[in-house]
């Protein structure tokens, strides 16, 4: 009885049977599937060639009902002879007596066999037994004048889907047995026999026959199996031994497993399997659940199944995911008193989807490892979906103003930016009470030129990609694995919608003053994905999540933050963020060389994050956001930079400083991304008018670096790195 199994039943039944079960040998497919034929192997001294119409079997590999090839096994040639014909003779020692028991009992076959090399690249399987094989996939013998194990080897490598062999001595008569010859004189053909499977001491069980009187018997029987892993183009392989793969549920508690099948009627190829995997895939492409997505096979255990050492076919389990030798533990099962056994396995996995899943330590990693390599390496650009009113540009501020003289003319813009927080109202820079905006800061904005700075505003250059090195700990993952983790981490899809009503006024500032006030108001509501700033409702001080609309080298911004913050008993909620790293109390400055501490060329009280010349580079994700969270007498406020460095495109600067209500002195930064490893920056904290500084670093390459935590205490004047 065959099994009525189509593919619909596989993926059905896959879905409805729990996992360990069905991962243990299917024995009413194995039931329901005719056993493979045993092979015919003639008697006597004529080789024989039996082939497979492998190109039809791997065709069939991909319908239902499992593959029914008819094997093209040439038929044995026992008819037609007439009784007493002659047969060719052997080339085999005849020993004396000319009797079946005195064949069993001579020492030279077993001298020969125990004594023969392994072939190269072949391992014995067994030695100098009194049996021939019945293995799975018989593919002819021929007969050699000596006992040559690596001839039958170098034979059985020319044929395609040859993997065994099996040289023995064979007792055969000289005359066909029959009226008037019923016991002939005997003749000895030594034999090579070829499978497409695995020869094995559990499968040498022909131990003869009798043909009329004549008592056929074996002797000297030696086993070799080729080493080689059958490769398939687009596949990774992996020899299991004796083992199939009984896989776990993967990560995130998903069953890999998609169904099994089994072929029977041609030589183990593992292309059958292959074959089977993707008319799998492509019948759930074609056939997609309601929910979810469509199983896809990846990966695939096939192997040869035996029944008390008689060939069941070639086992075939296909997967989602791939896994390794580790979970190769299942080498055969028992049922009642029959023993199943597993032999000759090989898992192959899709090379270039290899199906592995990402886990949720891979995202945890990768977030900890700093989202920019991931929206680097997917190259990421946030998709803009803009609902409600188009977004009115933020009033573009043309600091025209020349500077054309060798004198430095100072060129001032600045907007005043009002951002409304979803949970609280508008509030003004001016406004005289922060009450009401407990959780939102007022910013303006102060463009310092520096028009004597080197290359100053050469270097714009649109969508610079971040390019990252991969971190090593995550090297050696797959790049599908990679792409698909960071996928998570770049593009984790948080929906924003924001309101921002913006008062802009711009005054230009050059020898002579001109004012040139202009306002314009944007009301604005935009829905789109957060890419790999860490904030969890960050606000953009400069910069933007949808592409900085502009470069920005040497800005600060005027800030009035909700609680006092500073350094060394100066705290004030009027301060000055750098786009150079640094917060300082009052108004700050374009200045973007660093120094040592104390820095005169800077305000008077600075915590110095990492002071260096970085920059924003247009059309890039690059900025600086903030975020306030905690209650009332212990928030916390977050900068978030997220930026390159001046004439350095390809140089990344991505940290958090982190200041406290509760502890207005105490500064925590946190590196993600530091190209440089602080060899041009300074890290401290200063106050001038009372001569307190602390310096942590001062130009010195490999003081800062990626995962590094860093406590600056003004209080204590102590710092404290960490690991995040
Ligand atoms: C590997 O998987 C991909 C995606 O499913 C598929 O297109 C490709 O054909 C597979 N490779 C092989 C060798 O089957
Ligand atoms: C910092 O040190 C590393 C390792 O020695 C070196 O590869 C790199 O070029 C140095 N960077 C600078 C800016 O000196």
């Amino acid at each position: 009885m065959r099994a009525a199994l189509v593919l619909q039943a596989l993926v059905a039944c896959a879905a409805a049977t729990p996992l360990v079960p069905r991962q243990d040998i299917d024995f009413n497919l194995v039931d329901d599937t005719p056993d493979p034929a045993p092979a015919s192997i003639a008697i006597g001294p004529t080789a024989e060639v039996v082939t497979y119409n492998l190109a039809e079997a791997t065709a069939s590999a991909t319908v239902d009902p499992v593959g029914a090839v008819e094997s093209a096994a040439a038929k044995r040639g026992l008819s037609g002879r007439a009784a007493c014909d002659p047969q060719p003779t052997g080339a085999g020692f005849v020993p004396s007596p000319d009797s079946a028991s005195a064949f069993l009992a001579a020492p030279t076959f077993a001298a020969l066999a125990s004594a023969a090399p392994t072939p190269s690249g072949y391992t014995n399987t067994f030695t100098n037994l009194q049996g021939s094989v019945n293995a799975y996939g018989y593919l002819g013998y021929t007969t050699l004048t000596t006992y040559d194990t690596a001839k039958c080897a170098t034979k059985c490598n020319a044929i395609t889907g040859c993997v065994g062999i099996n040289v023995f001595f064979e007792r055969d008569p000289t005359v066909s047995p029959g009226t008037g010859c019923t016991d002939p004189a005997s003749t000895t053909v030594i034999k090579c026999t070829f499978w497409g499977g695995y020869v094995a001491a559990e499968n040498a069980l022909n131990v003869g026959q009798y043909r009329s009187q004549f008592h056929v018997v074996i002797a000297g029987s030696n086993g070799y199996m080729s080493n080689k892993v059958p490769s398939l183009p687009g596949y990774t392989a992996q020899a299991l031994g004796n083992y199939a793969i009984n896989a776990p549920l993967d990560c995130n508690g998903k069953d890999t497993y998609m169904g099994v099948k089994l072929f029977t009627t041609s030589i183990f190829d593992v292309g059958l399997c292959a074959a089977a995997c993707a008319a799998n895939s492509a019948y759930n492409v074609a056939h997609p659940p309601s929910t979810g997505s469509p199983d896809i096979c990846t990966f695939f255990n096939t192997y040869l199944l035996s029944k008390n050492g008689v060939p069941q076919g070639q086992y075939c389990s296909l997967y989602t995911e791939p896994w390794d030798i580790s979970y190769a533990v299942n080498s055969g099962q028992t049922r009642g008193k029959d023993k199943y056994t597993v032999s000759y396995s090989f898992s192959y996995s899709n090379t270039t989807t290899p199906g592995t899943p990402v886990c949720s330590n891979n995202i945890a990693y990768l977030q900890s490892v700093g989202s920019d390599f991931c929206t680097s390496y997917i190259n990421y650009v946030a998709p803009t979906t803009t609902v409600g009113p188009t977004e009115t540009s933020v009033a573009t501020i043309t600091a025209s103003a020349t500077t054309s003289t060798t004198d430095i003319s100072t060129v001032t813009s600045f907007t005043t930016t009002t951002i409304t927080g979803s949970a609280n109202g508008p509030m003004k820079r001016d406004a005289t009470s922060g009450a009401e905006s407990d959780y939102s800061i007022a910013i303006e904005t102060i463009f310092a030129s520096n028009p004597n700075k080197p290359g100053a505003r050469a270097t714009a250059s649109a969508g610079v990609k971040r390019a990252i090195a991969t971190p090593a700990s995550i090297a050696g993952w797959p790049a599908a694995s990679i792409s698909a983790a960071c996928s998570q981490v770049a593009t984790g899809t948080v929906t924003v919608t924001t309101t921002a009503t913006t008062t802009v006024s711009t005054t230009s500032t050059t020898s002579s003053t001109v004012i040139v006030p202009s306002t314009v108001t944007a009301t604005a509501t935009s829905t789109f994905t957060v890419p790999g700033v860490l904030l969890a409702s960050p606000t953009a001080i400069v910069g933007s999540l949808q592409g900085s609309p502009d470069n920005y080298d040497d800005p600060y911004f005027s800030l009035t933050v909700p609680f006092p913050i500073g350094a060394y008993g100066s705290y004030s909620t009027s301060v000055s963020l750098s786009i150079n790293g640094r917060l300082c109390i009052g108004d700050d400055s374009g200045a973007y060389a660093n120094a040592a501490l104390p820095d005169t060329g800077l305000p008077n009280t600075c915590v110095l994050g990492y002071y260096d010349d970085l920059y924003i580079y247009q059309g890039t994700q690059q900025g600086i956001y903030y975020e306030v969270t905690g209650a009332i007498g212990s928030r916390k406020l977050v900068f978030e930079y997220y930026v390159s460095h001046y004439q350095q495109p390809y140089q990344y600067y991505h940290f958090t400083m982190s200041f406290y209500e509760a502890t207005p002195g105490v500064t925590d930064v946190v590196y993600y991304s530091v190209s440089d490893f602080g060899a041009s920056a300074t890290v401290g904290a200063q106050r001038l008018d009372t001569n307190q500084n602390m310096q942590y670093e001062f130009n010195t390459n490999g003081t800062i670096y990626p995962g590094l935590t860093l406590k600056i205490d003004s209080t204590t004047g102590l710092f404290t790195p960490g690991a995040i």
